[in-house]
């Protein structure tokens, strides 16, 4: 099978690294691609906001599957262009994508099937967002509607907090983004990330894991678009999963079809798990990133047949088989992430790595034959291990033995599942 994968981040590394295990695979294409995804794929020059310039390739290079990695070609309807030209393609419609592309609609859907979530109302103006913080009280969220680039959802610890996230956003800080508001009950408990894929009908759970969203450790400082990551995540546990599945996931992929938008692609549930059960906070459209590394270090199962099932509604024709281990991955970043940073500084030195162990590039660039850094997130350094620990451990000697001198990571990725396993 020859594919085309969309997408330049560590997620697409990790993707691409997988794909390239593939039996089926014959020719793996890839745009804009990085270095590390370059080891495995042929770097092409197609503008991927140009969804004529992407189908003719697909056509010309009679591409078999095209695999979408973030979700703004999705929310464009980058998958809509190729299905219309019937190119097989992983990754939701634009109507579809609105689970991720409007927290509003994802709402809506959840009150429509009974889907357990955290209370809320829209608003599109500020007066009666705010009249209705000051009834309900703190803790709440205030949450932009549309994409923000995870940065449009403010937890109000006070009246106060909440009130001037509603200026913020009715001000225009999220640009279109916080034209209408969310407000939206406080959920108490751990935080989990679920996958699962769809093909429209049916539900193939993959795996869970856990961010780790702030920048500083301890869990401190502004959050960003996740800092490392583990997998599988402790507090989902078998009877959380076919919880999850039957509560959140399988109401949601028949809500969707009944609504005239099936949904076709993965499902990242972010989760909260309360002293009731399982919780929706947000969906997601596309693979985390760094989820989709560890995830793809425990993948046991050929991932090109798994993502094609999806595509082709055969996903009941196919099974998922995850290693035992823990994989973990730390983000290195450039200094000052998630603000300005510096870009085009040199990594000097990767480590060598052994069965178990990968570095995925995120934000790298090749400037006159060296290895520079471009991004905010720029390595994602990811070790397997029998427990958290021993995972951690690998990973972060990986680390130390990295030399870039503008690039810093958290020193506690994975320390709630450590201290648990300790205890
Ligand atoms: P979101 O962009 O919706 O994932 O929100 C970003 C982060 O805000 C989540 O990962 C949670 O840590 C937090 N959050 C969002 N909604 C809630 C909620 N209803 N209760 C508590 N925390 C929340
Ligand atoms: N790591 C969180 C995300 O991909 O949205």
């Amino acid at each position: 099978m020859k594919v085309l994968l969309i997408g330049s981040g560590g997620r697409e590394h990790a993707l691409a690294w997988k794909l390239a295990q593939s039996s089926k695979l014959t020719q793996l294409y890839a745009a804009p691609g990085n270095p590390g995804i370059a080891e495995h794929a042929t770097i092409v020059a197609v503008d991927i906001d140009d969804h004529q310039a992407v189908t003719a390739f697909c056509h010309e290079k009679k591409i078999d599957l095209v695999v979408v990695g973030p979700e703004a070609p999705l929310v464009a309807g980058l998958a809509d262009a190729l299905r219309a030209e019937n190119i097989m393609v992983f990754g939701p419609s634009a109507a579809a994508a609105q689970l991720e592309g409007s927290k509003g609609f994802t709402k809506d859907l959840c009150a429509r099937y009974d889907i357990p979530t955290g209370a809320y109302r829209r608003f599109s103006h500020a007066a009666e967002a705010k009249a209705y913080v000051q009834q309900q009280g703190a803790p709440i969220v205030v949450k932009a509607d549309g994409l923000a680039a995870g940065k449009g959802v403010t937890v109000a610890m006070t009246v106060d907090e909440a009130l001037a996230a509603i200026d913020d956003c009715f001000d225009g800080a999220f640009g279109a983004a916080g034209a209408e508001v969310v407000v939206e009950a406080f959920l108490d408990g751990e935080e989990a990330s679920f996958f699962c894929l769809s093909d429209g009908r049916t539900a193939l759970a993959l795996a869970t894991a856990q961010d780790h969203k702030r920048v500083g450790d301890g869990d401190t400082g502004p959050n960003t678009g996740g800092m490392g990551a583990y997998s599988p995540a402790p507090v989902m546990t078998p009877e959380m999963v076919s919880r999850t599945m039957k509560e959140i996931i399988e109401p949601t992929i028949r809500g969707m079809a009944e609504s005239g938008y099936p949904f076709a692609g993965v499902f990242f549930a972010g989760l909260m798990i309360t002293a009731k059960g399982p919780e929706l906070i947000e969906y997601n459209v596309r693979f985390g990133d760094p989820e989709c590394q560890v995830l793809m270090m425990r993948l046991k199962s050929d991932l090109l047949e798994l993502l094609y099932a999806a595509a082709t509604g055969t996903l009941d024709q196919v099974s998922a088989e995850w290693s035992d281990d823990v994989a973990l991955t730390v983000v290195m970043a450039s200094k000052g992430y998630p603000g300005a940073y510096e870009k085009n500084t040199p990594i000097s030195r990767l480590p060598q790595t052994s069965t178990g162990e990968k570095v995925f590039h995120a934000g790298t660039a090749l400037k006159d034959g060296a290895l520079v850094a471009t991004g905010g997130r720029v390595l994602n350094v990811t070790a397997m291990g029998k427990t958290v620990a021993e995972a951690k451990a690998r990973a972060y000697a990986l680390v130390d033995r990295t030399e870039w001198q503008n690039g810093f990571c958290r020193r506690d990725i994975g320390w709630q599942a450590v201290a648990r396993e300790e205890s």
